[in-house]
């Protein structure tokens, strides 16, 4: 799946945004306050709405009336996403549409649209439409063949008006195309990585990929280990090259059965337990153990990747999360970090400004100065340092 736009209205400071031409590898910059986090919460927001409902994932971000602009109290919220999926084994350009209203004090589910074109021409077929609760899905969405009159619209009434369709209907296998992007969403990693989380003993509960907040990081590293053994040394050979003195890095069962990372410095005999070793050292590992995933995430979100790192590690850790990109699982990043963005292309960089409340975005690639800058030999970090990212600077 890529995401190739997205449409938001009055969310946050987000009172009407449209990101078009989006990357595999998006890097957002912008000052404090301008809605880095809060693009990204965007699919959080997603995520927890189809854990759960909206109700409550409103309600653990203050609520309908905190979510939605100022000002805005009387509209909706909407979120479009147009992204390219395959379904039945031809990609198609599908588009999600989610609008989000109040019915006498409670939040629910105004429109839910998910749409495709079946063919070169014509409109895009409603293949799911649900308004408060009620609405239809189509069933036999693979007789492409079918003229419209012909596909089969199965109404359905979800238990309440808060549920997202895509969540009730999506465990259906009938229903292809909500059960496909029901599980895209399920796979998207939003990254919350705390250091503190990734420490200490774990519960070898089986594991494959990280965990947003980095606690499975142990159980992680030694799957790696044990089933992609190459990938492991890969890892190991980056650790060495970036932090002086690791030589090795290795999760070890304790007493109790438990995993704990510990990481060996050449200059000592008995290696560190993850509790004493650095947090830039944790970090360097969490995203190493992250970013060479045999299997990419659709989606990864990652939120200041800078933090704790020396500066000069950053060109190829841009490198790698660009190479996550090429490998098929779609990168958004945000940074304060001009190192960072040395390393990345001016096609994946867009900037946020507000002004009087209000956050619009731009696209470095449709800047012709900066573009004949880069083509001349400028970085992009340097020129947002010299100011040349139009109304980026607070
Ligand atoms: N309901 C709302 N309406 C309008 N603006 C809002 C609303 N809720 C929050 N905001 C604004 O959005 C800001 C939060 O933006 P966000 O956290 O996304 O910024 P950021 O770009 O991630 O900043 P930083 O670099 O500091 O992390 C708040 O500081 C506030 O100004
Ligand atoms: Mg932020």
């Amino acid at each position: 799946m890529k995401i190739v736009s997205i449409r938001i209205k009055n969310y946050r400071a987000f009172e009407s945004l449209e990101i078009k031409s989006i990357p595999a590898f998006c890097v957002i910059i912008g000052a404090n306050g301008t809605g880095k986090s809060t693009l990204f919460d965007i699919f959080g927001f997603l995520r927890d709405s189809l854990k759960n409902n909206i109700r409550q994932a409103l309600q653990i971000r203050g609520g309908f009336n905190e979510v939605i602009t100022r000002g805005k109290e009387q509209e909706d919220i909407e979120i479009e996403l147009k992204f390219r999926m395959n379904i039945l084994n031809k990609e198609r350009l599908v588009t999600y549409l989610l609008v989000v209203g109040q019915d006498i004090g409670r939040p629910v589910v105004k429109r839910e649209v998910l749409k495709y074109k079946r063919g070169e021409y014509g409109s895009p077929c409603h293949f799911l439409d649900f308004q408060k609760g009620k609405g239809y899905a189509i069933t036999n969405e693979e007789d492409f063949e079918q003229t419209d009159e012909e596909l089969n619209r199965e109404e359905q009434q979800l238990e309440s008006q808060d549920i997202l369709a895509i969540k009730g209907l999506g465990q259906f296998q009938r229903f292809k195309a909500a059960s496909a992007f029901r599980s895209l969403i399920e796979n998207w990693h939003v990254s919350d990585f705390h250091i503190s989380d990734a420490r200490g003993s774990k519960d070898a509960l089986y594991a494959e990929h990280l965990s947003p907040t980095g606690d499975n990081m142990a159980v992680v590293a030694q799957y790696i280990y044990q089933n992609h053994y190459d990938i492991f040394q890969v890892v190991l050979k980056k650790m060495r090259e970036r932090v002086p003195g690791i030589s090795q890095v290795e999760a070890k069962e304790t007493e109790d059965g438990r995993l704990i990372l510990k990481f060996q410095d050449q200059a000592f005999k008995d290696p560190f337990i993850d509790r004493y070793v650095s947090d830039g050292t944790m970090k360097m590992f969490a995203y190493l153990i992250l970013l060479f995933d045999p299997q990419p995430h659709p989606l990864l979100c990652v939120e200041e990747p800078e933090n704790q790192l020396y500066p000069s590690l950053l060109h190829e850790l841009a490198e790698e999360f660009a190479s996550y990109a090429d490998r098929g699982g779609q990168v958004f990043v945000s940074t304060h970090s001009p190192d960072f963005l040395n390393a990345v292309s001016l096609n994946s960089i867009f900037w946020l400004a507000k002004e009087q409340g209000i956050t619009k975005i731009f696209r470095a690639a449709d800047h012709e100065i900066l573009k004949r800058l880069v083509r001349e030999g400028d970085l992009p970090g340097y020129l947002w340092n010299q100011g040349w990212f139009e109304g980026v600077a607070p």
